[in-house]
């Protein structure tokens, strides 16, 4: 009789503690930090596809930016997040003296007409070693190939992200652009 329930017992513990593991807490890329544009495209592409992501609350889905700095992506941007960013916001705003979690990805993309000519991407991760900032950045062509290299850690990115009201929001400079 004791045999037979630890028994089952067992494989039934073993059981919940697989299937209660939450998915929100994985590591952004599988078996450790993101260290190649490769991984990182794979991660906005395949793993976490944009095409999921929710656009940015209270702005114009699509529009020419005007903001301080708006000049680095001509002449169309549009600017959407995964759930882990979303999920932070309160009312579309960031909360006063928050931040990002790790796993946040912000995703602009830089139309020319109705064709998407470029993503800028940036992905929340404070202790990888190619964050700037605590983000990841990068740019990719359409077809994945790199246009700005994620071992740049933002040197390009950062000081204007710094602009204006990027530093209270975590960089992220679209909150300046919200109705
Ligand atoms: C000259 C200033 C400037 C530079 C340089 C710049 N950005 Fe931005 N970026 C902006 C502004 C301003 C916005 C807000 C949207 C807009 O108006 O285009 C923005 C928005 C973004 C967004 C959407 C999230 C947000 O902050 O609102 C991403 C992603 C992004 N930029 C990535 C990058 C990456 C990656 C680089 C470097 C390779 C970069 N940017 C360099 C000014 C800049």
């Amino acid at each position: 009789m004791y045999r037979k329930s630890s028994r089952l017992i067992v494989p039934l513990l073993l059981f919940a503690s697989f299937s209660c593991k939450d998915e929100g807490a994985k590591p952004p890329a599988e078996g450790g930090f993101v260290s190649t544009d490769a991984q990182f495209f794979r991660i906005i592409s395949q793993d976490q596809p944009f095409t999921s992501y929710v656009l940015f609350p209270n702005v114009d889905s699509v529009t020419t930016g005007t903001l301080n700095g708006s000049i680095a992506h001509q002449p169309l941007v549009r600017v959407s997040m995964n759930t882990v960013a979303f999920n932070v916001l309160q009312s579309g705003r960031l909360p006063a003296g928050t931040s990002f979690p790790d796993g946040s990805i912000i995703f602009k993309q830089i139309l020319n007409g109705n064709q998407v000519v470029l993503y800028a991407v940036i992905l929340k991760d404070r202790n990888n070693p190619l964050s700037g900032n605590g983000w990841l950045w990068a740019e990719y062509q359409p077809d994945g190939s790199t246009a700005i290299s994620v071992t740049t850690r933002g040197s390009g990115c950062v000081s204007c992200h710094s602009r204006e009201q990027g530093p209270q929001n975590d960089y992220v400079r679209t909150f300046e652009r919200q109705r």
